[in-house]
């Protein structure tokens, strides 16, 4: 069965308040894209065309105002909503009938990868249809994530927020889990703080040497938009690496493009959206290269 995507793009984004009071988390700008930009061009990069975009009821009308159906990228996007932000678990219960038993890769719609080699990467988890496979990456600050605690070079626990980190590698917001996923999710209970842990999750496929966990070495970047500093730290290097290069990270018409799910007219009429705007130079600048 084909692997479909999980955007998680709810939760109550308190920690950036008051910006986040009136608009959703994912929908602001990194540099010049809405957020959610990016991880759903990591979906497309993986090669995954099926996708669930999960927000909170308040927040969905306007992520429709952005996306719509999707066909504009080539893609079949479906709508659902968290009424509480009860833990990154419940996606999978969420999106058990669009799902409907097939492999997944679930992206937290806050999560932002770069790097050379991210499509192969990609490709790797998707081919391991057994199980799961997710991503750990070193960090200087471990208590904020998931964490991963290796015992003889082997993984063996993860662990949500640890006081004391038992290593430096945090597990990014990318799961690729086997179709299997929403029934596990079914049996996690809330842990001290409340939420479904998707830590727990991740556990129960650890325990039966089910999880493959990957590390992303130090030529990606896995960027934090957690706090007001890290959010403004992000939108500088997309920004860096967009006007050095000249070429867009995050650009979803670009991606759409070049994996053949539109063709050449189709970029033009979309490139025409933007005129004003250097999206639209962009796109422009692509059909004339
Ligand atoms: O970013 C990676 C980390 O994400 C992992 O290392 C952790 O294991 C994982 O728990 C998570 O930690 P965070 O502290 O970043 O989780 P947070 O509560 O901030 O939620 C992450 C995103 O998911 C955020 O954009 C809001 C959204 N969310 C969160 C919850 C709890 C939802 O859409 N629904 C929810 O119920």
């Amino acid at each position: 069965m084909q692997r479909k995507g999980i955007i998680l793009a709810g939760g109550s984004g308190t920690r950036l308040y008051p910006i986040t009071m009136a608009v959703s988390k994912q929908l602001l700008p990194v540099y010049d894209k809405p957020m959610i930009f990016y991880p759903l061009s990591v979906l497309m990069l993986a090669q995954i065309r099926e996708v669930a975009i999960i927000t909170t009821p308040q927040d969905q009308e306007q992520f429709i105002r952005l996306f719509g159906d999707g066909s504009q990228y080539g893609l079949s996007l479906t709508w659902i909503v968290q009424d509480s932000p009860d833990g990154l678990a419940q996606a999978y219960t969420l999106a058990e009938d669009f799902l409907a038993g097939a492999p997944s890769a679930l992206i937290l719609g806050d999560n932002i990868f770069f790097g050379h080699g991210l499509p192969s990467l990609l490709a790797q988890a998707d081919a391991n249809k057994h199980g799961g496979t997710v991503f750990a990456y070193r960090v200087a600050d471990p208590e904020r994530y998931g964490v991963v605690a290796f015992e003889d070079q082997k993984v063996r626990q993860i662990i949500e927020k640890p006081q004391n980190p038992p290593s430096n590698y945090a597990v990014t917001g990318l799961y690729f889990l086997d179709g299997d996923a929403p029934a596990r999710a079914k049996e996690i209970r809330p842990s001290e703080r409340g939420e479904l842990e998707i830590t727990s999750l991740l556990q129960m496929y650890l325990d039966e040497n089910l999880l493959d966990v990957q590390t992303m070495g130090r030529g990606f970047a896995w960027l934090d938009t957690g706090t007001h500093g890290t959010l403004l730290e992000a939108g500088s290097f997309v920004r860096t690496l967009t006007e050095r290069q000249g070429m867009q990270t995050g650009s979803l018409d670009e991606i759409a493009w070049s994996n053949k799910w539109i063709d050449d007219a189709a970029l033009e009429e979309r490139a025409k959206l933007f005129t004003k705007s250097t999206y639209g130079a962009y796109l422009h600048s692509l059909l004339s290269d």
